[in-house]
């Protein structure tokens, strides 16, 4: 598998921390320190489907590739106001697609889910070329009266074109049962048998619990990857980590004995914008010329679940 086309969309307005400190108990200091955020994209006008729907656009265009060619869809998306039909059905239509399509909650992790589900489906010829977009408003999951959570998020969308190739290695992907440290609970309908009284729990994180997994297990990922497939840290040109916080990446490469270049961020700008974090990145250096071709690149996610992803892929250069 290969990814030859790339696409992002953000909401145009920006927030920075001191808009936050204007209504909650927090300051620039503390986020920055904390986190290394320091403006995120929020939706206002927008909705999910106009970013998901620009990112896709933008990825078709720079692969070269029509929409009635796409043989799938796969939408990465945790929680959006569509529970049926899914964000991938959506989309189809606008787009000009007309194949199978479904949506993923690999959390965080969902791109890196999504491109091994491609993967396999490009490798089982069930499929020649793909769509993947991940698409995800975390500012929409969280108590805004609470300082804890919202000032971490920001919201996105990226989108990949891939098709069959010899870019992408390996993949490693984990999962594991720990509903209570981050978790965002909606409530359905009340039925004549079931009349449990249910609330919308907005965002809850145990952020410390988080950070610590969130480190160990990409370090489990990064190096189980790399000694399977014969490579040392050194060998490799970019880590694309998942973009939560500032200092969990910073312990990853610190683990790693990697300069900072290596671990190249934008969560300075977009806060955590969930699955669609990597692709951001992806489709910004790419059109940048920041990816070389023929560099072999690590990308590692992890999110709530708990659940991670991790890919070893050789860059091809994509022509904007
Ligand atoms: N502004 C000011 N103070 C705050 C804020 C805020 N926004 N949020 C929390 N605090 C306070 C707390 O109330 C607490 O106060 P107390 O000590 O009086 O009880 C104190 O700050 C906690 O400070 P620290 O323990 O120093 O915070 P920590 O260093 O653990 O940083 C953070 C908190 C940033 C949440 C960190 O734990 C973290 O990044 N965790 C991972 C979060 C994450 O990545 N989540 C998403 C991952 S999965 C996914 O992407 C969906």
């Amino acid at each position: 598998m290969k990814i030859i086309g790339t696409g992002s969309a953000l909401p145009k307005e920006i927030v920075t921390n001191d808009m936050l400190a204007g209504f909650l108990d927090t300051s620039d200091a503390w986020i920055t320190t904390r986190t290394g955020i320091r403006t995120r994209h929020l939706q206002s006008h927008e909705t999910l489907r106009d970013l998901a729907l620009s990112a896709a656009q933008a990825a078709l265009v720079s692969s070269g590739v029509q929409a009635e060619d796409i043989d799938y869809l796969i939408c990465s998306n945790v929680a959006n106001s569509y529970v049926s039909p899914s964000l991938g059905s959506i989309l189809l239509g606008p787009l000009g697609c007309c194949c199978p399509t479904f949506d993923l909650n690999g959390a965080c992790a969902g791109l890196v889910y999504s491109l091994d589900i491609a993967d396999s489906f490009l490798k089982t010829g069930k499929a020649r070329k793909i769509l993947i977009v991940a698409a995800e408003e975390p500012s929409r999951f969280c108590n805004w009266h609470e300082r804890e959570t919202s000032v971490l998020f920001g919201d996105g969308a990226s989108a990949l074109v891939v098709t069959e190739g010899e870019s992408f290695v390996d993949f490693r992907l984990t999962g594991d049962t720990h509903t209570d440290i981050l978790y965002y609970k909606r409530s359905m309908e009340a039925t004549p048998y079931d009349r449990v009284e249910e609330k919308t729990t907005p965002l809850v994180m145990n952020g410390r619990e988080v950070f610590r997994l969130a480190v160990n297990s990409c370090i489990e990922d990064i190096d189980t990857l790399l000694e399977r497939n014969g490579k040392t840290p050194d060998d490799i040109e970019l880590f694309l980590v998942h973009q939560a916080n500032l200092r969990i990446i910073d312990c990853i490469r610190e683990h790693l004995e990697q300069p900072k270049e290596k671990f190249p961020t934008n969560l300075q700008n977009y806060g955590n914008t969930s699955s669609a974090s990597i692709g951001i990145l992806i489709d910004e250096m790419s059109r940048a010329g920041e990816l070389k071709d023929g560099a072999t690149l690590v990308l590692s996610a992890f999110g709530g679940g708990f659940v991670t992803g991790a890919a070893l892929l050789k860059w091809s250069q994509i022509n904007y």
